[in-house]
């Protein structure tokens, strides 16, 4: 039975460990400031004997909470009594083969999955996390709920709002820093968008001293309840794989919410006995955004049991400060400079055996492109996945014969700003509509041909197609 007795939220400082109960709405611990985990009493819950059996709930999947791809999972995230979950069908998503992108990526079909959560109804894996909280949020009652977002979340937040009429929406997004895909949806899903003169950690600062002074729920993943959604993510990629743990899972990382997300259920499910052994996570930033690479892979900043080395993250933000130097990719979801989740990720990091590597926009893009003629089609910021790949298997880190598993974050449809500029294979034009310098070759472009519209014409350019 889940109960909200057995669910806690606890501070992840080990020198604070606080417990606060379910029913408070935070994004910090009160006592030490730092971030929250949902916890929970497994010893007095009825814990699934093994994955299996929550298999067996999708016989019943003309009940909603039996539908969701995040509630079918609720005994392991059961902070909420199911008469107050909120869902609008998230998380029917699909785990595939693409043999074009293991080709790609050095890789043979039967070794390489995608994750394609873009399937979900706000079109990216925040519904995951936004099912949690925006239960959450109707626990406690709240009306008004916020965000800041390069443009996932916003959306997110505005379908649940939409779609269930619990609250009413603010988002934050950097004014000129969101695709136009996401833009769009805030807007007709009806939330109120503010545009902001600066970018996502602008918003993101901006959207939490507005929380705290007008008491609105906050459902960036600082939130704790929103991870809980997005571990579910974890145990559908478990579940395709007939509950075979892959060797590696590989994530793009903006702000950390999905690779923290992803280390705690891998440890649940190993603390709960539901899985044998953890997959290597590999967390790939856009070079223009590359907090998490610097800090842990050139500085060496590790979680050090809960004591990770607060010197070298305050020098870090300190230069960036200095220097002026603000995040900037076309991978405009992971547009991030100042993480909020960093400590999660590099506890995370440490429990996978994890690592962290960087890929310019113009591998991102190219990775794009390899998604989207292998049948699926990804927004920018996931294709860092499939670019992550191909860099470590060019590295030797991964082995031809490893199981890897990319999640593609969000669908094609989100940036087709992007997308055409690309196909378009035309430097001025990305400069002109993307503001950006230096994409280059795109060395799989599908360029738009332009005809005459007379039949003859037409005829000659088709002939020349093999
Ligand atoms: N991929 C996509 C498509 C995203 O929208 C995001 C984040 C990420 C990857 C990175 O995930 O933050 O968990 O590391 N988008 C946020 C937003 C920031 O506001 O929509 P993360």
């Amino acid at each position: 039975m889940p109960s909200t007795e057995y669910a806690f939220q606890r501070c992840i400082n080990p020198d604070c460990s606080k417990k606060q109960p379910v029913h408070e709405t935070l994004t910090a611990c009160p006592s030490c400031g730092d971030l929250l985990d949902i916890d929970y009493d497994w010893n007095r819950l009825q814990v699934p004997r093994s994955l299996r059996e929550i298999e067996a709930r999708w016989s019943r999947r003309n009940e909603p909470l039996e539908f969701s791809g995040v509630w079918r999972f609720r005994q392991l995230l059961p902070f909420a009594p199911d008469n107050q979950i909120v869902t609008i069908g998230e998380g029917q998503t699909i785990l595939r083969n693409s043999p074009a992108v293991a080709s790609y990526c050095g890789m043979s079909r039967e070794r390489l999955f995608l994750q394609y959560e873009g399937l979900n109804p706000s079109g990216s894996f925040k519904d995951n996390g936004m099912a949690a909280a925006a239960t959450h949020a109707h626990m406690v009652g709240a009306k008004h709920a916020a965000c800041a977002s390069t443009g996932n979340t916003s959306a997110s937040l505005a379908i649940f709002a939409s779609t269930t009429q619990l609250f009413k929406v603010i988002v934050f997004v950097g004014s000129g820093k969101i695709a136009y895909g996401k833009l769009s949806q805030a807007l007709d899903y009806g939330g109120k968008t503010l545009q902001l003169l600066g970018d996502f950690d602008d918003a993101m600062k901006q959207v939490q001293d507005v929380c705290r002074h007008e008491k609105i729920y906050l459902c960036n993943s600082l939130n704790p309840f929103r991870l809980e959604g997005q571990k579910t993510i974890i145990f559908r990629v478990l579940e395709s794989l007939h509950w075979e743990v892959p060797d590696w899972i590989v994530v793009p990382g903006g702000n950390l919410g999905n690779s923290s997300a992803f280390g705690k259920a891998l440890a649940e499910l190993k603390h709960l006995g539901l899985i044998d052994r953890v997959p290597r996570l590999a967390i790939i930033n856009a070079s223009g955004a590359d907090t998490l690479f610097r800090l842990y892979e050139e500085r060496g900043l590790r979680w050090s049991n809960g004591r990770p080395d607060a010197c070298i993250v305050k020098e870090f933000y300190d230069q960036l400060d200095q220097s002026g130097r603000r995040a900037s990719t076309l991978a405009s979801a992971i547009e991030i400079n100042r993480p909020v989740n960093l400590k999660k990720a590099l506890r995370t990091l440490d429990f996978t055996q994890g690592l962290v590597r960087r890929v310019s926009d113009q591998e991102i893009l190219d990775a794009k492109a390899q998604v989207g003629a292998g049948g699926f089609g990804c927004e920018p910021a996931s294709a860092a996945s499939v670019a992550g790949v191909r860099l470590l298997r060019d590295q030797g880190v991964i082995a031809a014969s490893d199981r890897v598993v990319c999640i593609l974050t969000g669908h094609q449809l989100k940036d087709p700003t992007t997308t055409v500029a690309y196909h378009a294979d035309d430097a001025e034009q990305f400069e002109r509509v993307l503001g950006r310098h230096g994409v280059l070759a795109a060395a799989y472009a599908n360029n738009p041909i332009l005809v005459e519209n007379d039949l003859g014409k037409i005829m000659d350019v088709i002939r020349q197609f093999n």
